[in-house]
């Protein structure tokens, strides 16, 4: 069995289900269900015993080590974090409680545990921590894209927290032989992606007619990555990948944000169009930008490729193709996300971007 957490957020979720749908190993899912955690998610998974969801945080070190043991884990993927660069803006200290004070319980718990095992069961054991391609920080429009050589220079309280969190995932390594295995992803987008986050809230907004915002002007670049393709390369690392790396997972996919916004408005003008017969590109708006943007995220994917065979089986083209679709078949999972909690968020967050 392993052990997979925050696995009711966006990439967790997708992970989750990807797994099932390609394997029979159960999955033990640990998740704090913050506002970011939703078991609709999952829905399809009711009543199926190779899923056992428990609520709880992953800085639970008893609780940690009790599923460790009780469940004889095999292997542990972190998904869990605070994940969106604007909320750690404006208020960090969840950020720095969960994605580093929480991985630093979590490898605990896994170093107790690993410390116990013997012979084939700690030889084949593995912790696989998800992260970003944000720790890197941002390049210059004609820098080469980050490879896993690149120095460490985060930006804002979320990519710091990350990066303190990789770094304390590589001194477990390095001091107590803790097996890990590190990833660095970049942008991604797909189903069940929470809408505080530019692609799913674009959809949103351009259906009900609100305004599409874009924070400065628009240019900065991010490398975008269908949701399924991260889950592939993450299943691919986690059976392949060498003890102790990092693999960098991207999609090749570098495109400004008025490019992506502007794509959105396009398939939704050919798929759903606006009942006034306007284009909805007509509701883009420019807002105040970010404190501290970075400009350009890029992912050089090379050494995944070269070492484990993985490419992306997406195209940006393809991908946001079957997004769009998704959230318009999908509209009553859309509709319960938007709850209070989300609303409120969307009032502080760009009430004072006006
Ligand atoms: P998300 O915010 O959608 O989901 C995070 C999940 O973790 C939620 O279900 C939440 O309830 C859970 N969680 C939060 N704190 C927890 C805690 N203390 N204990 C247990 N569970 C907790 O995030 P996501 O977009 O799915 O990202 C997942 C991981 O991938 C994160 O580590 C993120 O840094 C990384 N990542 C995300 C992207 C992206 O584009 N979204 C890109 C690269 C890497
Ligand atoms: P986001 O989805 O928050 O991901 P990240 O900041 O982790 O890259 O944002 C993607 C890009 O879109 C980023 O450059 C910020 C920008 N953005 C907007 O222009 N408007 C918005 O309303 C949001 C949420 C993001």
């Amino acid at each position: 069995m392993i052990l997979v957490t925050g696995g009711a957020g966006f990439i967790g979720s997708n992970f989750v289900l990807d797994w099932l749908a390609q394997c029979d190993e159960p999955v033990i899912n640990l998740d704090a269900l913050t506002y970011a955690g939703n078991l609709e998610n999952l829905a399809s998974l009711q009543g199926d015993p190779r899923h056992i969801f428990v609520k709880g945080n992953i800085g639970d070190f008893d609780l940690v080590a009790k599923l460790l043991t009780d469940y004889k884990l095999r292997a542990v993927v972190n998904f869990a974090a605070e994940s969106h660069v604007d909320r750690s803006i404006h208020g960090p200290e969840d950020f720095i409680q969960t994605n580093i004070v929480g991985t630093f319980h979590l490898l605990e718990a896994l170093r107790a545990r690993w410390g116990s095992l013997e012979g084939e069961a700690k030889a084949a054991f593995r912790f696989l921590h998800v992260s970003t391609d944000e720790v890197y920080g941002s390049l210059e429009k004609d820098d080469p894209a980050f490879a896993e050589t690149h120095r460490y220079e985060p930006n804002s309280p979320y990519s710091a927290s990350k990066a303190a969190s990789d770094h304390l995932v590589r001194a477990y390594h390095h001091t107590y032989g803790l097996p890990v295995l590190t990833t660095n992803c970049s942008n991604n987008y797909g189903p069940y992606h929470f809408p505080e986050k530019l692609i799913p809230l674009v959809m949103l907004n351009a259906l009900a007619g609100k305004p599409l915002p874009i924070y400065g002007d628009g240019q900065q670049i991010r490398d975008w990555l269908y949701v399924k393709d991260h889950c592939s390369a993450i299943r691919c690392v986690l059976e392949a990948g060498r003890v102790g790396e990092v693999y960098n997972i991207g999609g090749w996919n570098e495109k400004p944000n008025l490019e992506v916004v502007h794509t959105l408005c396009a398939i939704l003008d050919e798929l759903r169009p606006r009942a006034d017969g306007k284009p909805y590109k007509e509701q883009i708006t420019y807002v105040k930008d970010r404190p501290g943007h970075d400009r350009r995220y890029a992912i050089d994917a090379g050494k995944i490729e070269r070492e484990l065979g993985w490419k992306p089986a997406e195209t940006f083209e393809s991908g946001i193709r079957k997004t769009v679709r998704w959230y318009l078949d999908n509209q009553a999972w859309v509709q319960n996300v938007a709850s209070g909690a989300y609303l409120n968020w969307v009032g502080k967050n760009y009430g004072e971007r006006q």
